[in-house]
């Protein structure tokens, strides 16, 4: 007879803030799903952050980009992320490293979090190449600026850019949540 664990999907939870998604997080999530059965992203509320999209533009944004997935399923969460993690039938957090310049925070919060539940592991992927240099504070301050970020975020998430920091929209742009 096959053992339970034959049957057990594996999960991940990748939890972020997401304000925006970017290539990076997008890339990050495709490479998962070729290891994983089931990716949970994880919208973190974070007020503390002043995030520019609200947690439900923020998920809405991302359950439209991966509509086609159904292996992603996109949630928001509000305090600890171990305690969210709990709730679900994950083991793993999944994070993206970009440079060593994130390794110190990075390591910090899995070792917390390891701590609070010593049932979590978090596993690392490093960042493809291409968005070595992208995190989502950068493209807001270069989008706010006037600056191209095209190619570095979905057209979705330049659009909204645009409307939040009331840029003009070329008229290619100007399509809808259905693009
Ligand atoms: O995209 P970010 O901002 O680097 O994501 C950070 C996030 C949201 C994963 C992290 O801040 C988090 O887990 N927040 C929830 C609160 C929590 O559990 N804090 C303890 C971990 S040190």
């Amino acid at each position: 007879m096959m053992r339970k664990e034959y049957f057990m999907e594996k999960v991940a939870i990748y939890p972020g803030s997401f304000d925006p998604i970017t290539y990076g997080h997008i890339d990050i999530v495709e490479r998962a799903l070729e290891i994983f059965d089931k990716v949970i992203v994880a919208v973190a509320h974070n007020a503390e952050k002043r995030p520019l999209f609200t947690t439900e533009e923020r998920r809405k944004i991302i359950r439209t980009l991966f509509r086609e997935s159904p292996n992603v399923i996109v949630d928001s969460f509000k305090g600890l992320l171990v305690d969210y993690v709990a709730k679900t039938n994950a083991r793993v957090i999944l994070r993206g490293l970009r440079a060593t310049s994130d390794s110190e925070y990075e390591f910090h919060m899995a070792s917390m979090n390891r701590s609070l539940n010593t049932h979590l592991d978090t596993l690392f992927m490093m960042t493809s190449k291409d968005y070595f240099f992208v995190s989502s504070r950068t493209i807001k301050e270069v989008a706010r600026l006037g600056g191209g970020v095209e190619g570095l975020v979905p057209d979705l998430v330049t659009r909204l850019l645009k409307e939040k920091f009331k840029l003009p929209i070329p008229k290619k742009n100007q399509i809808g949540w259905d693009d």
